[in-house]
């Protein structure tokens, strides 16, 4: 007994029609913050929460269905079963320990690794054909972890990377020259942590190359200001931790925004965590490192043929050096 009537002559609903499935595993504030941009940003049909605290689980899952009359009609799940996430188009892995206040992302990786190698391959068995963004850190580290474990093709297998950090890179870049963050390009490239490249040469704002403009202005070149402001991309996790415990807010847009770039196969250019191996000369090995990459509902369809300066390229490969050395500790 349905509740509305058909109406004359209608046919029964197509079979063909399906729902965009998003999984994301990890209820903690990252987890919930992602899930509830996506919610808020209409880009799910259904989204499958996984957690291991059964209680945290369907306390968040009830407290994002009872906000279901202000928001578009989404179907809300929870589970401590992996099951529950099959079919996913994207699942997102948030799940893990986190730093504590002074603490490197690096330093992580054996807590996380030992979780991954439990989640990773029941992820990839439900869903064959999703694609696997993870955020958990040392997310360049855990995205070839990943990749490893769970068997899918590389251009299905991402890390949120340093979209996070190009956010908070023009953020400061817009503060500083008091325009838009949104009309300000500009990248920052390799490890997302502390030994991320900040690409000065590319820098542009509303299609003014920025540092020609001040060349051909004749304005001092305020290299210590462009340092400082670097410095400040990379302790600004550092200092939200100290602050607040934590942070949830900026990854939560930023992970949306990759995800309605992925399943609206927007093709758009984001730096995120990606094979490299054998790009702007990196070597040595199957390494995930942030790339300004065009991202579609395949995952990755290619990797920008960038021009970096001298000192960029060799930042770049100094950083893929450091996740190698790490990668060659944990016996994969
Ligand atoms: P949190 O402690 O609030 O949440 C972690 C959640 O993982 C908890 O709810 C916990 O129960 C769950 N969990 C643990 N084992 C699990 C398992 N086997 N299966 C499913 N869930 C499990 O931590 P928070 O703040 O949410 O951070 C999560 C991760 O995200 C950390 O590794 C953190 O460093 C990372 N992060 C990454 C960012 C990035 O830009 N890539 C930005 C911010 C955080
Ligand atoms: C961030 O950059 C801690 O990786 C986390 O916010």
């Amino acid at each position: 007994q349905s509740f509305f009537k058909p109406i004359h002559g209608a046919s029964p609903p197509s079979a063909t029609s399906r729902n965009t499935k998003i999984s994301v595993i990890g209820v903690g504030n990252v987890g919930m913050a992602i899930a509830q941009t996506i919610l808020t940003q209409d880009l799910a049909d259904e989204i499958a929460l996984v957690d291991v605290n059964a209680d945290k689980l369907r306390g968040e899952m009830l407290d994002l269905q009872h906000a279901a009359a202000f928001l578009p009609r989404t179907t809300i799940s929870a589970s401590v079963d992996y099951s529950s996430t099959t079919g996913s188009d994207l699942v997102i892995v948030t799940a893990g320990a986190r730093q504590i206040p002074g603490e490197s992302r690096l330093n992580l990786v054996q807590r996380n690794l030992a979780l991954f190698s439990k989640i990773i391959p029941p992820l990839s068995a439900a869903s064959p054909e999703t694609i696997l963004l993870i955020v958990s850190n040392p997310v360049d580290v855990l995205t070839y972890v990943a990749w490893k474990l769970s068997g899918l093709p590389a251009n299905r297998v991402i890390g949120s990377g340093t979209n996070l950090d190009s956010s908070r890179f023009r953020f400061l870049i817009a503060d500083h020259l008091d325009v838009n963050a949104q009309d300000v390009q500009a990248y920052i490239m390799g490890e997302h942590g502390d030994s991320s490249v900040a690409l000065w040469s590319s820098i542009s704002v509303g299609g003014v190359p920025i540092l020609s403009f001040l060349e051909r202005q004749q304005i001092a070149y305020e290299k210590q200001t462009l340092e400082k402001i670097h410095k400040e991309v990379v302790q600004g996790a550092h200092e939200v931790i100290g602050l607040k415990g934590y942070t949830s807010w900026a990854i939560g847009y930023s992970v949306a925004n990759l995800a309605r770039t992925i399943l609206r196969d927007q093709h758009k250019v984001h730096p995120v965590s990606v094979l490299a191996k054998g790009l702007y000369g990196i070597d040595g090995g199957d390494v995930f490192i942030s790339l300004p990459t065009q991202l579609g509902r395949n995952g990755v369809l290619g990797v920008t043929n960038l021009h970096l300066s001298e000192e960029e390229s060799q930042q770049l490969q100094k950083s893929a050096k450091t996740i190698l050395e790490v990668q060659s500790q944990l016996g994969l």
